[in-house]
């Protein structure tokens, strides 16, 4: 890729004020590197959000169904996490039907604080919460789960149960996951973390969970070519790219990318972006952990297994860890 000035974006001459600057300089950096790349986070703008949606819907894609069907069994267990003055966490942006599901579990609960980076997403769920359960208080806190999620003093207070449902840890780097396993561990007063994950199984079903016979999957990540020409005036022509989801079997993960079908170059802002045929653009990554996977980067970040729940197929699992107090020495560079 060749550029002008990629130091300073924000002097390109035609990044208009109104791009944003951290998508851009995150879509230009990822496009320069030697694997292109793209952060998953930007899958979500408001049509992947609906893509999304679409997809957890999906026969093929069974992490949404398997791990509902183990809340539904099993959050009432975590009463035992619950005191009045007890608030709940959700991180990233839960779907709300599981939130109700473990809301609905959870009489005694009177506090409700949902964690998301979309301002606007979280206003639409705390309002929905809200009317459909007057008694509890809601608290929406906007931040950005990879970073350092800054608490109210009222908040840092409070007795936490921790819930971070999804299986959206899977979307972070191992050693992502770990450092922010830990600075959850390190908040005040954590009850127990509450977190979905999803287990390692035949890769043929991974696949098809992550490239469905519909193209749902393929349209979410597609989508980021179709943002990309919309934010940023680029001209990705969508006829010549493909989704491909890839089993990772030395780092446990599903990854998806956008292969180029033929030698191109596409413009971006002053950028050119030449790809060969057959190169990638590396989209997300899915982890996939086995109980004892798991159960060892649990330890290492500072929190003790006290249950591990599984779905009747065995698909899926939702741990419930209490911090530890140790913390193991684990290189996190
Ligand atoms: C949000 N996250 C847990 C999903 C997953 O399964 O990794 C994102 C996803 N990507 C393609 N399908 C679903």
């Amino acid at each position: 890729m060749h550029t002008k000035n990629l130091k300073d974006i924000s002097k390109l001459s035609n990044v208009n004020k109104n791009y944003d600057l951290t998508f851009t300089k995150s879509i230009l950096f990822g496009l320069k590197a030697r694997q292109k790349t793209i952060e998953s986070k930007w899958l979500y703008d408001e049509n992947g959000s609906k893509i999304f949606d679409a997809i957890t819907e999906l026969e093929e894609y069974y992490p949404t169904r398997a791990e509902t069907e183990i809340l539904r069994k099993c959050s009432g267990d975590l009463a035992q996490f619950i005191s009045p003055d007890t608030v709940m966490i959700e991180l990233g942006s839960g779907s709300s039907t599981k939130t109700r599901l473990v809301l609905d579990a959870l009489p005694a609960l009177k506090h409700y604080a949902p964690l998301d980076i979309s301002k606007e997403y979280l206003e639409v769920a705390a309002k929905g919460l809200s009317a459909d359960y007057p008694s509890i208080e809601v608290t929406p806190i906007v931040a950005d789960l990879t970073n350092e999620m800054k608490l109210t003093s009222a908040l840092e207070e409070m007795p936490k149960l921790i819930f971070f449902p999804g299986s959206t840890i899977g979307n972070f780097e191992v050693n992502e996951a770990r450092k922010m396993l830990r600075r959850i561990a390190k908040m005040k007063h954590v009850a127990a973390l509450v977190v979905g994950f999803d287990l390692v199984k035949d890769t043929s079903k991974l696949i098809r969970a992550y490239d469905d016979s519909k193209g749902v999957t393929a349209m979410f990540n597609m989508n980021l070519l179709t943002r990309i020409n919309r934010e940023l005036h680029a001209d990705f022509d969508l006829e010549m790219f493909y989704h491909e989801a890839r089993w990772n079997d030395k780092l446990s993960r599903i990854e998806m990318h956008l292969v180029s079908k033929c030698n191109q170059d596409v413009y971006l802002l002053e950028a050119c972006i030449s790809f060969k045929a057959g190169e990638t653009i590396h989209t997300e990554n899915s982890h996939k952990y086995t109980a004892d996977s798991f159960t060892t980067l649990s330890k290492e970040s500072g929190w003790a297994i006290q249950d591990i729940w599984n779905d009747e197929e065995g698909l899926f699992a939702v741990a419930v860890l209490k911090p530890s107090g140790e913390f193991c020495l684990v290189s996190l560079a």
